[in-house]
């Protein structure tokens, strides 16, 4: 399949009114979309990504008030969605029957978003169903935050590449479940727990650590975002002596690394800035990656606002997890 990159919204639009696949430029990351209700067009995302089949997919829609559509949403969940949509955020509500079960792989939850893009909006407003989108890399690897990221991972597997510029924010979206009095949070990002906390009064959990085989967010599985080259991440002076007479990579946060002989530095915010640390990250974690460096090393960043997505990303990315 020839995959055409542009900014045509109507021919994006086409191509899945047709069941095929369209990679849509979103403020976290780029998506791999398809017809949510489709179960032709769900099957060719999960083939494309080669992604298991047990990982749910999140629905975009084109606004808050198409979320009862396909869900039920408590009041909570609601004002979150008032509050921060359109926005990096996911909400995981009960399903209805609208949503196929390929869709959410079985699950009687689904997970709704609606992206902060206007190409995407456009396009969702074009349409008469929802997109089911995953981010648009090969299972497993890192998240693409620009078209010819994606790309570099899908090229020849899927129709069209609307092209709407880098990512704004660089890394997915916060994924959030209201139980009871509680804020479970499926997965840090682009919203602070603070900013949960700050909107609902309910406290923020992390959810019990779940079983590999049946992950209840599959994005918590520890493979997820990961280089090919080995990375490794703590005290970056400590580990740099494991490595004498090895070509290092090392991503910091702020501090530079140039002045070490075998290191070449990068650093993802010499101003100390987390949010364009987060915007930097997979693009730096693809450029370091190509480089032929026998290891990666990191950090552990600041633990308060985007900071803690970092980290969660960097942590997975770890050689020890594969
Ligand atoms: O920012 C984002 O959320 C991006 C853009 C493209 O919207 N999308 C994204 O999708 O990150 P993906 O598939 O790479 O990650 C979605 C995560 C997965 O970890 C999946 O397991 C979890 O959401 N998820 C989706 N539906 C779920 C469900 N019904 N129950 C539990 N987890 C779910
Ligand atoms: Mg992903």
């Amino acid at each position: 399949m020839f995959t055409e990159t542009g900014v045509d919204v109507k021919k994006a639009a086409e191509f899945l009114r047709k069941n095929e696949l369209v990679a849509i430029p979103t403020e976290t990351v780029y998506g791999l979309a398809g017809n949510a209700l489709s179960e032709t067009a769900v099957a060719k995302i999960y083939a494309a990504k080669n992604r298991p089949a047990f990982n749910p997919l999140i629905l975009h829609v084109s606004g808050v008030d198409q979320i009862e559509q396909y869900a039920t949403a408590d009041p909570q969940s609601m004002q979150i969605a008032r509050t921060l949509m359109p926005g990096p955020i996911t909400l995981l509500l009960p399903k209805k029957f609208t949503v196929p079960d390929i869709t959410t792989a079985g699950s009687g939850k689904v997970a709704i978003r609606v992206p902060d893009h206007p190409l995407t909006l456009e396009l969702l407003k074009e349409l008469d169903f929802p997109l089911a989108a995953p981010s648009a890399n090969p299972s497993g690897y890192i998240s693409p935050t620009t078209a010819a990221h994606v790309q570099e991972g899908l090229n020849g597997k899927i129709a069209y590449i609307l092209d709407g510029g880098p990512a704004n924010i660089g890394l997915e979206s916060t994924i959030c479940e209201v139980s009871g009095n509680q804020i479970l949070l499926h997965r840090a990002g682009g919203v602070s727990a603070e900013a949960l906390t700050a909107i609902t009064g309910l406290e923020v959990v992390l959810p019990e650590t779940k079983q590999p085989h049946a992950p209840h967010s599959p994005g918590q599985l520890k493979s997820h975002y990961a280089p090919h080259t080995p990375l490794f991440r703590g005290n970056i002076e400590q580990l740099i002596n494991h490595y004498p007479g090895k070509k290092i990579g090392v991503i910091s946060f702020s501090k530079s690394y140039a002045n070490q002989p075998q290191v070449s530095s990068y650093v993802l915010s010499p101003t100390g800035n987390l949010a364009e640390a987060a915007n930097r990250l997979f693009a730096t974690l693809r450029e370091v990656d190509a480089q032929a460096f026998d290891v990666i090393l990191t950090e552990v960043f600041p633990e308060e606002g985007i900071g803690s997505a970092i980290n969660d990303r960097l942590d997975r990315a770890q050689f020890l997890h594969k």
